[in-house]
């Protein structure tokens, strides 16, 4: 049994890094006549679930959309609870992430955050910083724009001081100053909660990855709708600009 499970593993195709819009709390919490609030506490079980998803299937990294910079737009009540939520998981949740090797990092403009909050990321990014198991990067007060812009100023901070030149400007050292650049490659991502679009989100890693949308709000993702989305990316054909026949006999 143990080997069959083994083969199956072995001829699958595991994506090496998802990423996750996790969406639909609100509408989640509404359908059950509770506030949104409700909802967004309700989807902290579905990270962990999608967190112990990753590490059975052997995921090297998984990415979160846990806030983005658009969301500050909402109701100041809201925000706050978020926030709030936010540094309360990461304050319980840190110490078990560290057990079971997981790198925890975040990615965005932190610069926002209060200083207990960028303070309680820094601690939790630096005890979990020499782990060698899967990668855990959440999004807070990201957005693909501001990835792009960001890595764009650190070259032209370069070419300024005489580091670099103009030509070394290029869509692999650009790359290198973005978020995740030391990561796999993005593989999948993922959107619950039954909208087709991007939000903002990782622009510039997503060129290539294959999408996966679901009706399901994120509350109601669990480790079964997980394993489902990477059984279908099994059944893609990447084929990265060329034929399907290329790719094939490759
Ligand atoms: C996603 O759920 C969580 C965040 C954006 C923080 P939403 O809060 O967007 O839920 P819906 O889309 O309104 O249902
Ligand atoms: C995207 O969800 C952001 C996160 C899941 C954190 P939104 O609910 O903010 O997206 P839009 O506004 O519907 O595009
Ligand atoms: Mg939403």
């Amino acid at each position: 049994m143990a080997t069959d499970l083994a083969l199956e593993r072995d001829l699958k195709k595991i994506p090496q890094h998802i990423a996750i819009i996790m969406d639909g709390n609100g509408r989640w919490a509404q359908a059950q006549g509770k506030g949104r609030v409700a909802g967004h506490k309700a989807g902290v079980d579905s990270v962990r679930a999608v967190v112990r998803g990753a590490r059975q299937a052997e995921v090297k990294a998984l990415t979160l959309f846990a806030f983005s910079s658009e969301n500050w737009q909402r109701p100041e009540k809201e925000v706050s609870v978020l926030m709030d939520l936010f540094m309360f998981v990461l304050t319980k949740e840190v110490k078990r992430l560290h057990k079971n090797n997981i790198r925890f990092q975040v990615i965005g403009d932190l610069s926002r955050f209060s200083d207990k909050l960028q303070k309680s990321i820094a601690k939790s990014e630096q005890l979990t910083v020499k782990n060698t198991g899967l990668v855990l990067s959440i999004a807070a007060n990201y957005g693909g724009r501001w990835d792009i812009t960001n890595a764009a100023k650190q070259l032209a901070s370069q070419v300024k001081n005489n580091e670099i030149t103009l030509d070394d400007i290029n869509e692999d050292s650009l790359h290198q100053h973005t978020c995740l650049a030391q990561l796999p490659p993005l593989d999948l991502l993922i959107r619950t909660g039954g909208d087709y679009r991007i939000s903002n989100f990782l622009l510039w890693q997503a060129a290539y990855a294959e999408f996966y949308f679901t009706d399901i709000l994120w509350p109601d993702f669990n480790g079964n709708e997980f394993e489902q989305a990477i059984n279908v990316f099994d059944q893609r054909e990447r084929r990265f600009g060329k034929t399907g026949e290329q790719v094939v006999n490759k």
